[in-house]
């Protein structure tokens, strides 16, 4: 039996991630011991209420209100609360007192990145988040460590698990929204406020994180923009389902070109829901399973698969920084700082380009298709399919038809405003949906 130096380890929360963090730490104890190189010693579990259940049986007496006795003393913290605060004030305190820290954190992450980074780039010590974007994917550090000598063009994947798992039951089972996220929150999918998954907010805190590490730019919330599925209906689902698409809710980092930066190059961050053809891979990504395409210049395509919630699963990525952390702390030496020295300007929405998809619903009288397409290509929009299905005439409408409109690449302001224009035109088409179409 080796003798390993002990390290003291404080865990923040027990809820769906951090029980199944203790119950795992306790359970390999000795295999983490081996792979870290000293024995990690559970010191306690803060919570807010000791007494109440918990996902895993764990020993009461790790129990404690009391975060900031824990903290103190402990070389390694683990924060698992979530939130801003008071998980904020406990990592910079963790920090502060010579600990390396673990988080799965996003929405910190991404809101008060750059002063948990800098705190510990002050005292040399480290963050690690590998759990903060894509659950139990490894993301963080084949983009932090594998791919830093390479240049990473463009990231699109599914990133939050509990949209996923609404779509795909919405998509193959025709489900309606309200039902399926109850069962997505009974599962421990979805954020203690489930308006951060199904409005785009977790999947962008993500994408603000993948972006800033891809690009080396700290990529501030308020700059990537964000659309939700609320508006996504069963009709737009299987609309998409008989045209050959599934809607995902993606987030698309790109580096753009030609953009007045000192290097001509900037970036576009975005989340929203997205026709994906159903031959493209991110099509069969099902369940709360997320996965992460990034192309580089030298590496060319790559993607990452597997599952991007739920607490066991997660537990697994927050382990693994635990015995990074540990290692580190052995070996001694400085962290290694967040890399943002590009600081590439992060464009607005309207300068990203993509195919899109207009469904509409117009009169069917002659000259109507001419109106659309002339207004479409004044606005720079080029056409690449249109299809039409006569909708029955009630007899107080006049003959309707739907329209379905599919673009070649356009830029999203150009898009935007001839969908403006084209609402207040003489053929005023009721303007079912607009949406983007990624990887065809
Ligand atoms: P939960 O809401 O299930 O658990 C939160 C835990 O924090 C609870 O044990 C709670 O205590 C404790 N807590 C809350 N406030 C305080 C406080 N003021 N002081 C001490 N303890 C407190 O969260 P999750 O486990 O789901 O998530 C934890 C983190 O992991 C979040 O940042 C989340 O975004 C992230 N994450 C979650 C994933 C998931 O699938 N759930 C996946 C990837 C990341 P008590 O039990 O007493 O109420
Ligand atoms: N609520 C998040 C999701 C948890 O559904 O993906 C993982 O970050």
């Amino acid at each position: 039996m080796i003798d390993y130096r002990h390290l003291r380890v404080a865990l923040l929360g027990a809820g769906a991630v951090g029980s199944q963090v203790a119950a795992l730490l306790l359970q390999h104890g000795d295999e983490l011991a081996d792979r870290a190189g000293a024995s990690l010693q559970l010191a306690g579990i803060a919570v807010r209420d000791v007494d109440a259940p918990r996902d895993t049986d764990l020993p009461q007496e790790l129990f404690t209100t009391d975060a900031e006795s824990l903290i103190l003393g402990a070389d390694i913290v683990i924060e698992l609360i979530g939130g801003i605060e008071p998980a904020r004030t406990y990592l910079l305190q963790a920090i502060n007192s010579g600990a390396d820290v673990v988080t799965a954190n996003k929405a910190l992450l991404a809101t008060h990145g750059p002063e948990i980074f800098d705190a510990a780039d002050q005292v040399g010590a480290q963050v690690y988040y590998e759990a903060a974007a894509a659950g139990a994917i490894p993301i963080i550090r084949p983009l932090r460590d594998s791919l830093a000598g390479d240049r990473v063009q463009r990231i699109m994947g599914i990133v939050n698990g509990t949209t996923n798992y609404i779509l795909d039951r919405m998509d193959t089972e025709g489900a309606a929204f309200g039902d399926v996220l109850a069962q997505a929150q009974a599962l421990g999918y979805a954020e203690s406020d489930p308006t951060a998954d199904v409005e785009g907010y977790d999947a962008a805190q993500k994408a603000a994180i993948l972006a800033s590490l891809a690009f080396h730019t700290a990529v501030p919330l308020e700059a990537v923009h964000r659309e939700g599925i609320t508006q996504v209906t069963a009709q737009m689902v299987e609309d998409a389902r008989r045209a050959g698409y599934v809607i995902k809710l993606l987030a698309v980092c790109e580096r753009l070109t030609g953009h007045g930066s000192p290097t001509g190059e900037a970036i576009s961050v975005r989340v929203y829901p997205a026709l994906v053809p159903r031959s493209h891979p991110l099509a069969s990504v099902h369940g709360a399973n997320n996965a992460v395409f990034v192309e580089a210049e030298a590496a060319g395509s790559l993607m990452f698969y597997g599952a991007g919630a739920g607490g066991v699963q997660t537990a697994s990525a927050v382990l693994g920084d635990v015995v990074s952390a540990a290692r580190r702390h052995i070996a001694g030496g400085v962290g290694v700082g967040e890399s943002t020295r590009a600081n590439l300007p992060v464009l607005e929405i309207g300068h990203a380009v993509t195919q899109y998809q207009i469904t509409l619903e117009v009169d069917d009288r002659p000259g109507v298709l001419a109106t659309i397409a002339t207004t479409l290509s004044e606005g720079r929009v080029s056409i690449a399919t249109v299809e039409q299905t006569v909708i029955a005439d009630d007899g107080e409408t006049g003959a309707r038809a739907r329209l379905v409109i599919g673009t070649h690449k356009a830029r999203e302001q150009d898009l935007s405003d001839t969908v403006e224009r084209l609402a207040v035109s003489d053929v005023a088409p009721h303007v079912v949906s607009v949406l983007r179409v990624e990887g065809d």
